[in-house]
């Protein structure tokens, strides 16, 4: 007698339908991060959709959604590519009660958020690439953009957009072909985008939270865990100048300390960074 046994594999979704706010909503659980979602069909950027919402008055934690972006931005000015329906394109409105200066605390939590998911919901060895990249075996899948609006002096609003290379065949784009990835190369199938978002939006709630409670230490620490750059040697192209060093740590601010050979410590505010294997 032949016996067919059926193996569960609960993230190798073929056809999942699309990003449903009331599908990523249910069970959910939480209180502020996807209290409210947004899904578009097309948006231009979810980042100025959301600031758009900001502005309006939206809640924090208010979701926007997209499954193509027509300008999807990055960092520095860049593009953000991505293909329709394959990928988790969205952003996340904060108000947080911080001073500018500690803006990059709330980028710490998307990422650290992103690493934990994808850690637990595919036990795939994500790390966090100084200073908002998410990168799996030596590869980009994921970037933030984090944005602000100040009142004054204070913080008014932040929105973090998150780009995720999920279902996404890296390969047919020659600009990144070389050096993003996706979830779907590093598993070998499909992922459920639903369960993704959902784990991201659960672990963004616990550690907004540990922010709101003034928990910059487990943060950071947090952050540090995850870091593939510090104890790292690092060359960092940044604003035209070159600097290398070994990478130590990052400071509250979020700027990276590197010390160069001459044993100088040195503060980098912003950059690409490339880790050096071989020396
Ligand atoms: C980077 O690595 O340069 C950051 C990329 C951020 C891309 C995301 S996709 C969703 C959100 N909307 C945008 O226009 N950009 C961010």
């Amino acid at each position: 007698m032949t016996k067919f046994i059926t193996l569960f594999k609960p993230h190798r979704k073929k056809h999942e339908k699309g990003l449903d706010p009331a599908l990523i909503k249910k069970g959910l659980g939480n209180r502020i991060a996807g209290r409210n979602i947004h899904h578009y069909p097309v948006a231009d950027s979810t980042n100025t959709i959301a600031a758009g919402l900001a502005k309006k008055g939206a809640e924090e934690g208010t979701v926007v959604l997209a499954d193509v972006q027509t300008a999807g931005r990055g960092r520095l000015g860049r593009e953000w590519i991505s293909a329709s329906g394959k990928n988790l394109l969205f952003s996340i409105i904060f108000r947080p009660d911080i001073k500018q200066s500690e803006l990059f605390s709330v980028t710490m939590i998307a990422s650290i958020a992103i690493v934990k998911a994808i850690r637990k919901t595919l036990h795939l060895k994500a790390g966090i690439k100084w200073p908002n990249d998410i990168y799996i075996n030596g590869k980009k899948a994921a970037g933030i953009l984090t944005e602000l609006e100040l009142k004054g002096d204070l913080v008014d609003f932040v929105v973090v957009g998150i780009g995720l290379n999920v279902n996404f065949d890296t390969s047919i784009y020659p600009d990144i072909s070389d050096t993003a990835t996706s979830l779907l190369k590093e598993k070998g199938h499909e992922i459920s985008r639903i369960i993704l978002i959902k784990s991201i939006l659960r672990e963004v709630e616990k550690w907004y939270r540990a922010l709101k409670k003034g928990k910059k230490e487990g943060i950071r620490k947090q952050w540090l865990k995850h870091s593939i750059v510090t104890d790292r040697k690092v060359k960092i192209i940044s604003s035209g100048n070159e600097e290398e060093g070994i990478a130590c740590s990052i400071d509250d601010d979020g700027a990276l300390i590197i010390v160069d050979e001459k044993g100088n410590s040195k503060r980098i505010l912003s950059g690409d960074v490339t880790l050096r294997f071989n020396d």
